[in-house]
């Protein structure tokens, strides 16, 4: 690896952005010359935080005097695998990834490996390989935590109130992520389903049985009707644990269908996370209760010092060694802490930190 710290200094005021679209469908971000280039794999266009995430990791970068070439995989692993495998045949000085299958890249990080490129795995931790040198992430089973028990306050599970009927819905099969928080909400939810405060009328408590491939909003809709259709005829849904804004979006699509959101059948409680426009809108609204926020500028700001430290010989600052194992070894990790935002305190999380304008919720 080549110490580029001297040049990067003298670089950095005189850098300057330009955006082109590069021969495999990404963004070329230009800064100056001697930085580098940094190739960032991200999972999809179709979620707004995938590109918040992209903007920021591209701008950090751009102020760190590296050239970036993002691309979006759009939800299909194979095209992310090529695109990878492309960036590293343009010779990257280092890759940052958000995988969209978590097994699907270890053929391309072994060439990664090859060429002597650092891998950074990005909010979700890429499996099954050794060539994997980083990961930052938030801690993914407070984010699960945080959703439980937004739950058990809402319903008032702790005063002993219940029984009360919630569905579960997990994301995506092939995202590390999901197990982590489905494990999260349900270490503070089994002892009231043990005590009954909790039913889960349909019987679907295990994880393969309420994974909602690729996080997507219309097939946890799908999943949603079917549940009010076949379950719900006479009971009603009290609660909903959704992981993810999208899935909260769609499920409550399928409610509103059902005829909840009246006077006479309220919706329930509904969690959700990375506090998306929509959503926050939705809770605003009082229709979702709850998103957990995550701050990505602080996300993208640790995974560009990552890639400028690795680029530079020195060692990231990390702050987890041990709790994320890929199969094959502990990922050394800088996990961030997620918030739980409600209607309560969105303005405060939300606006006065500057994620949000006011004018941006209207
Ligand atoms: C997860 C991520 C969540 C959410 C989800 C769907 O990996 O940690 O914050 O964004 O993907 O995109």
């Amino acid at each position: 690896m080549r110490n580029r710290r001297a040049v990067l200094a003298a670089i950095a005021g005189a850098a300057s952005l330009a955006l082109t679209v590069s021969a495999c469908g990404g963004e070329t971000s230009e800064a100056g010359s001697e930085g580098g280039t940094i190739g960032v794999a991200l999972p999809t266009r179709a979620s707004e935080r995938w590109l918040t995430d992209g903007k920021s990791v591209v701008e950090d970068l751009r102020d760190k005097g590296y050239k970036t070439e993002l691309v979006y995989g759009d939800d299909d692993p194979k095209a992310q695998v090529s695109q990878v495998e492309k960036l590293i045949k343009q010779g990257v000085d280092a890759l940052i990834i958000a995988a969209i299958d978590n097994k699907s890249l270890n053929g391309a990080l072994r060439q990664a490996a090859e060429a002597g490129i650092p891998v950074i795995s990005y909010d979700r931790l890429i499996l099954g390989t050794k060539n994997v040198d980083y990961y930052v992430s938030f801690d993914n089973e407070q984010v699960g935590r945080l959703q439980a028990l937004h739950i058990i306050d809402e319903l008032g599970l702790e005063d002993g109130k219940g029984p009360f009927n919630i569905e579960l819905f997990a994301g995506s099969p092939d995202d590390n992520n999901t197990k982590y928080f489905f494990d999260g909400a349900m270490h503070l939810l089994q002892p009231y389903l043990d005590s009954e405060q909790l039913v889960v009328r349909s019987g679907q408590t295990e994880l393969d049985e309420i994974t909602t491939l690729r996080w997507d909003g219309p097939t946890a809709q799908k999943r949603m009707n079917g549940l009010l259709d076949e379950t719900y005829r006479t009971e009603t849904v009290d609660a909903v644990l959704s992981p993810y804004d999208g899935i909260s979006i769609g499920i409550l699509s399928a409610l509103k269908s059902h005829g909840y959101g009246t006077a006479g059948e309220p919706l329930p409680v509904i969690t959700g996370q990375d506090a998306e426009l929509a959503s926050v809108k939705s809770i605003i609204a009082g229709e979702q209760s709850q998103t957990v926020y995550k701050d990505l500028r602080q996300l993208a700001g640790v995974a560009a010092d990552m890639a400028d430290d690795i680029l530079n010989d020195k060692t990231p600052e990390l702050n987890n060694r041990r709790s994320y194992n890929n199969g094959v070894k502990a990922v050394p990790a800088y996990l961030l802490q997620p918030m739980s935002v409600d209607k309560t305190n969105y303005e405060y999380l939300l606006v006065a930190s500057g994620y949000y304008t006011e004018a941006e919720l209207k």
